[in-house]
Formats: structure tokens, C-alpha cells, sequence
């Protein structure tokens, strides 16, 4: 298997087909692209397949661009076919990783004349993050649904767009935060036609906001925490969504891409969870322990006609994430449970800001944002 991806010869630069616009005129040839999916099992790698299995014709359609599915794989499995692998029946190539699979793999991207690809990340890992800079240095284009590379450190997420550039290789990462709302795209458009962002305030957590609306509705926060959980909205351990760190990291990504000079050890968080180190006791008591605090903040807030909402926010003073007790009036308060939305403040919109919003969670809606980002990608490849 391995030593397949060694073979087989890509057309030269020079004898690729025209590059089609994003919405191809009819009868306009169509350009191939090679696509890489990592975490092609989980929730929203599984949505993206079948949407890229659904779409296929139309995307040839429509945009010109067709796909070759070279390789799939996530920690437990590696599958991979130079002619493309089936969308439909792809778990049957599945065969256990080898140690030199992906370096294989890696090395078939970016070696010179290579075909031009895309390496799709539905994973929330660092290991896989880790890969990036070769494959942007390789002029492969890399879509992320990940936000760990872009939450290291500040200098980490400028040698990305870097690279990005030098090597003009697409890096497109829009559904790290919001999902499928464009959020970092209309930033940076902003920003792009010399208009300053002063701050931003966002709801961004489906977690978190949906733990929050069931508090206000009588629910025990153990119990909250617990459906959140069974829903598959939190992490395996709960308390990581808890401590807010994740939606610090959203935070970093919106921040930085506003031109705020981030790092997440200055970003101020409030943690949901009192004794969030605290990993005595079975899962449940940990939460139990919460219960009462939570109830007396809650009726507090509803004692003076508020709510409590989660809220993300960075301006000249810094980054912070923490409770907010905002009037039930209040579009932040107004929101439900998985919607998000982001509030811009720039040196035009002041007084009213641009403000960004939708569903904001959830595998189908996520893949559908990676799909957008897929498509980008293939156009700027084919017009390099
Ligand atoms: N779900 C949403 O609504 C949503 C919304 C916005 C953004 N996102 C982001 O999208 C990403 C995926 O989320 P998800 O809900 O689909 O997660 P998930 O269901 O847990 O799937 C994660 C996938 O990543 C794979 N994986 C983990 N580490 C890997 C590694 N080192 N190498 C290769 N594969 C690895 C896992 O494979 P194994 O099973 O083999 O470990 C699994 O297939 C996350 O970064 C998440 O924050 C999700």
C-alpha cells in the first residue's frame, strides 16, 4: 500500500486545464484537485464525506472543480488510492496505520511538481496541527476545522499566514469559529479595506450557552452539564468545556484575525467550575458540588430582570471570557441555545456593529462551512 504512494506520475503544472471561476460558465472545462481527510470518522469528517459524495456533481458543475479523495484516515486507520478512494465504501480500504504511512503520505504532497491538494483537518489535535507547516511550505492547501494551530502562540499563527503566502498555499480555517457562519472571512474583509476593529463581543460556546438556558429554566447544574453531555455538545470530560478554555482558544483565533495582539496566557478566563483542578470524586459529585452556587447566581440575575450569558470579548484592554449579566432584552441574552453571535465594533460601525450570527454548532452545519473552505481552496490552488 505504502509504496503506491510513491507511484504513479502527476501532469506537470503546464498541462493543467484552464482554471475555471468559482461559479463555472456552462461547458467549462473542469479542473481535478487531490483532497486529504484526516478525522474522517468522526462527526463532522463523516458529514463532510457525505456531503462531498452528494455534491460531487455538483460541484463539477458548478464550480468546475472535480476531486480525487487520495487518502482518509484517523488515529485508528489509514486508507488511501492514487485513482480515489469511494466515498461511500471508503471504511472497507481502512487498514490499520503503519509507522510510515503518513510520512509517505506527506512526502507524495509535497514533493515538486506535485498535483495540487488540499489536506482537510476535522480533527481537534495537536499532532495533526503539528503538520501544517510543511504542507504550506510544500504548497499544499490546508482547511481546518481545528483551532489548536492557530491558538499557539501569536508568532505560530503569523508563520502560518506566512507560508500561506510565500508558498501560495490556501490556509482556511472560517468554521474554528461559529461553524458555518462567516465570521473571520467578513473580518477580514474589513480589515482588508483599512477600517480598524476597536473590539468584539461574542456568544461562541454551543456548550456552554446551552448549559446556561437550561440553569435558567429550573434545571440543576449537574443535571445541565449532564444533557449537554448526552447531546454530544461537550468534550468526553465536561470539564474542559467547564473551564472555558476551548472558548478561549475561539477567542485567540477571532482576536488575532482582528488584529489584536493575543496570547492566551493574558486572556482573562472565568471559569464555570470553582474547583475545576479539583478531580476528586466521581464525575457526578464534582458536579453536584456546583449546584447550589449555580442556583443562587441564577435566581439572583432573574431577580433583577437578567441573564446570565457566556461572553467572549477583546478590545484595547485585552481578551476575557466570563459570565455576563446582561438584560433579557439584550441580544446576547435573546439568543438560543446553539446559536452564536459575534458583535464588531470598528472606526465606522461604532455606534451600530457588525453583527455576525447563526447556528453555531452541530457536524452537518460545520461540514457544509469546511466544504466552502474546500472550494476556496481548490479555486486559489488552480489559479496559481
Ligand atoms: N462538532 C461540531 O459541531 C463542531 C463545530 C465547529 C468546529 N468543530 C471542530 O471540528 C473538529 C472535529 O470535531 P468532531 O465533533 O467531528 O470531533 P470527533 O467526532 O471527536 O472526531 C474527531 C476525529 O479526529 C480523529 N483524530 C483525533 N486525533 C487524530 C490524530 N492524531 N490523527 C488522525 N486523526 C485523529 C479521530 O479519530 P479516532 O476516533 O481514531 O481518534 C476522529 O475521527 C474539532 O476540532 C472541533 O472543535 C466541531
Amino acid at each position: 500500500m505504502s509504496a503506491a504512494l510513491h507511484a504513479g506520475a502527476n501532469a506537470p503544472r503546464s498541462d493543467r486545464p484552464a482554471v475555471p471561476a468559482v461559479f463555472a460558465a456552462p461547458g467549462e472545462s473542469v479542473a481535478r484537485i487531490d483532497l486529504v481527510l484526516v478525522g474522517a470518522r468522526g462527526q463532522v469528517g463523516s458529514a463532510l464525506r457525505r456531503q462531498l459524495d452528494r455534491r460531487r456533481h455538483w460541484l463539477r458543475e458548478h464550480t468546475g472543480v472535480d476531486y480525487t479523495l487520495l487518502a482518509a484516515f484517523d488515529r485508528r486507520g489509514f486508507a488511501h488510492d492514487l485513482q480515489g478512494l469511494q466515498l461511500e465504501s471508503f471504511e472497507q480500504d481502512l487498514q490499520p496505520r503503519r509507522d510510515n504511512d503518513l510520512e509517505l503520505l506527506l512526502a507524495r504532497l509535497t514533493r515538486p511538481g506535485a498535483a495540487p491538494a488540499v489536506f482537510i483537518d476535522c480533527t481537534a489535535s495537536d499532532e495533526v496541527a503539528d503538520w501544517y507547516p510543511r504542507l504550506l511550505s510544500g504548497g499544499v492547501g490546508v482547511v481546518g476545522a481545528n483551532k489548536r494551530a492557530n491558538a499557539r502562540s501569536l508568532s505560530h499563527f503569523h508563520e502560518l499566514q506566512r507560508l500561506s503566502r510565500r508558498h501560495g498555499a490556501p490556509y482556511r480555517y472560517e468554521t474554528t469559529v461559529g461553524a458555518a457562519i462567516p465570521v473571520l472571512g467578513p473580518i477580514r474583509d474589513v480589515r482588508l479595506r483599512g477600517e480598524t476593529i476597536r473590539s468584539l463581543q461574542g456568544v461562541l460556546s454551543g456548550s456552554l450557552s446551552h448549559i446556561l438556558h437550561r440553569l435558567h429554566e429550573g434545571c440543576l447544574f449537574s443535571d445541565a452539564v449532564a444533557e449537554a453531555s448526552a447531546l454530544g455538545l461537550t468534550e468526553p470530560d465536561p470539564f474542559e468545556d467547564l473551564r472555558a478554555e476551548d472558548l478561549a482558544r475561539k477567542l485567540l483565533v477571532l482576536g488575532r484575525e482582528a488584529g489584536f495582539a493575543l496570547e492566551l496566557e493574558s486572556v482573562a478566563i472565568e471559569s464555570l467550575v470553582d474547583d475545576a483542578n479539583d478531580a476528586s470524586g466521581t464525575l457526578r459529585e464534582r458536579l453536584r458540588a456546583q449546584d447550589a452556587r449555580w442556583q443562587a447566581r441564577i435566581s439572583e440575575a432573574l431577580g433583577r430582570g437578567e441573564r446570565l450569558v457566556m461572553v467572549a470579548q477583546v478590545d484595547a484592554d485585552g481578551g476575557r471570557v466570563g459570565i455576563q449579566s446582561l438584560p433579557v432584552a439584550s441580544p446576547f441574552a435573546q439568543l438560543k441555545p446553539g446559536e452564536n453571535l459575534v458583535l464588531v465594533h470598528t472606526d465606522l460601525q461604532a455606534t451600530t456593529p457588525l453583527a455576525l450570527g447563526g447556528k453555531g454548532a452541530g457536524a452537518e452545519i460545520t461540514a457544509a462551512g469546511v466544504f466552502s473552505d474546500i472550494v476556496a481552496a481548490a479555486n486559489q490552488l488552480l489559479r496559481r
